[in-house]
């Protein structure tokens, strides 16, 4: 079990703790020697993904695109984080299906609180008229069925959803328990 790679796919609205949680998970595995690869919306929308837009198609070009390189590097022993929105369950599945270490975990989050935090403006262009398609507004977000997890993020802290998400990677098998042990510098 010591190094087996798998990805660790989040999926929630814009403003849910995708990214928050991402970072979190990956330095508490980085003190343990693992090498992490977070696979971000945003930035990926930058590299991999530049000139994609937010059709499903494009969602979707974009999810398959981010589970591709997922399933390379999860084979290579590789713990992969994507932190994107996937709104569609049949990309998600597909994603699933590539990857097979596959750990899904559902980002909750009220779509009211999410537009409070507000934390890249989006939401207030939104309200403005001058954003359409906007997921969880007049764009879908299908919920995940069967996640592995589930992370209501304006009901818990962010160490209790880290210590959620390593258990249930403990439980799954993906990690040994000495991964809850937290180290004396985790920040
Ligand atoms: S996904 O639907 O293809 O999975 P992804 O996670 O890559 O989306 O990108 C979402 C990010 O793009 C959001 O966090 C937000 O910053 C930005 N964004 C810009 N326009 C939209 C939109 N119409 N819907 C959702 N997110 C958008």
């Amino acid at each position: 079990m010591a190094n087996t790679g798998f990805t660790l796919w989040f999926t929630g609205l814009s403003g849910a703790g995708k990214s928050t949680l991402s970072e979190a998970i990956e330095k508490r595995l980085q003190q343990h020697g693992r090498n992490v690869e977070i696979l971000d919306g945003d930035i990926v929308r930058t590299h991999l993904s530049k000139g994609l837009g937010f059709s499903r198609e494009d969602r979707d070009t974009n999810i398959k695109r981010i589970a591709f390189v997922c399933s390379l590097l999860t084979r290579n022993g590789v713990v992969c984080i994507s932190a994107a929105i996937a709104p569609y369950r049949e990309a998600r599945d597909w994603a699933r299906h590539e990857i097979g270490n596959f750990v899904e975990v559902y980002v909750k989050c009220p779509i009211d609180v999410c537009r409070q935090r507000d934390v890249k403006g989006l939401y207030k262009l939104v309200d403005e008229g001058k954003l359409k398609g906007f997921t969880g507004v007049d764009d879908p977000y299908e919920e995940p069925e069967y996640p592995e997890l589930i992370i209501e993020t304006d009901k818990e802290t962010l160490d209790e959803s880290v210590t959620h998400i390593l258990n249930k990677l403990v439980e799954l098998g993906y990690l040994d328990p000495t991964y809850l042990e937290e180290t004396a510098d985790v920040r």
